[in-house]
């Protein structure tokens, strides 16, 4: 068993720094380099990119629910401990429940980023780089992006304190 959870937790991470890492490289360096580029050769990049990556940090996404639910097992977490008071008052409870929220939160904006609003803004980029919507579209996926690793970040300190304590 304690394999298995070995395998688990570095699974867990691994799923975690692919997702994280292909966002820093998003951000910090495609995005600028497009920016300084042939705009209308940006939209059609960051179609294909934005759309492989989506698979990418979606099939991450479903490691970490399954890893992360087996590390949360290990540890004794059952589905009925979120309805004990005394967990949910302990530091563990904390961390557990505030990972747990961060985390809906980081579907609710990748879903709205990578089905509806990036799809949307790489079209328009393509269509038309210059226009008014285009330049609307990649600034509010922009921030839904930036809003999402700073999310990440924090799924990050929270991992660590479920491990090691606040
Ligand atoms: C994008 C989402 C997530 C990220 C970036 C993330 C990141 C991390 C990291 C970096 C650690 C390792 C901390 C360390 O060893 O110091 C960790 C541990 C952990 N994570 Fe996540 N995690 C995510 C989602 C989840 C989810 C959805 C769950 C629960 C369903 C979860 C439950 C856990 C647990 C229980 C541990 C402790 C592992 C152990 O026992 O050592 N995580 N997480």
């Amino acid at each position: 068993m304690h394999g298995l959870y070995l395998a688990s937790v570095t699974l867990h991470i691994l799923a975690a720094v692919t997702w994280i890492g292909g966002m820093f490289f998003l951000v910090l360096v495609v995005v600028p380099w497009l920016r300084r580029g042939n705009r209308a050769a940006a939209g059609a990049f960051l179609r294909e990119t934005g759309l492989a990556f989506r698979t990418v940090g979606w099939v991450c996404f479903g490691i970490l629910v399954v890893t992360g639910t087996f590390n949360l097992w290990v540890r004794g977490v059952r589905l009925e401990t979120f309805a004990n008071r005394a967990w949910l008052a302990s530091s563990a409870g904390h961390a557990v429940t505030l990972k747990l929220l961060v985390f809906a939160l980081v579907i609710a904006v990748s879903a709205v980023h990578d089905f509806r609003l990036g799809p949307r803004a790489a079209a328009e980029i393509e269509a038309d780089p210059d226009s008014h919507v285009a330049h609307r579209l990649r600034r509010q996926a922009s921030w839904l992006g930036r809003v999402n690793v700073l999310f990440a970040l924090a799924l990050v300190v929270l991992g660590v304190i479920i491990v090691r304590g606040w």
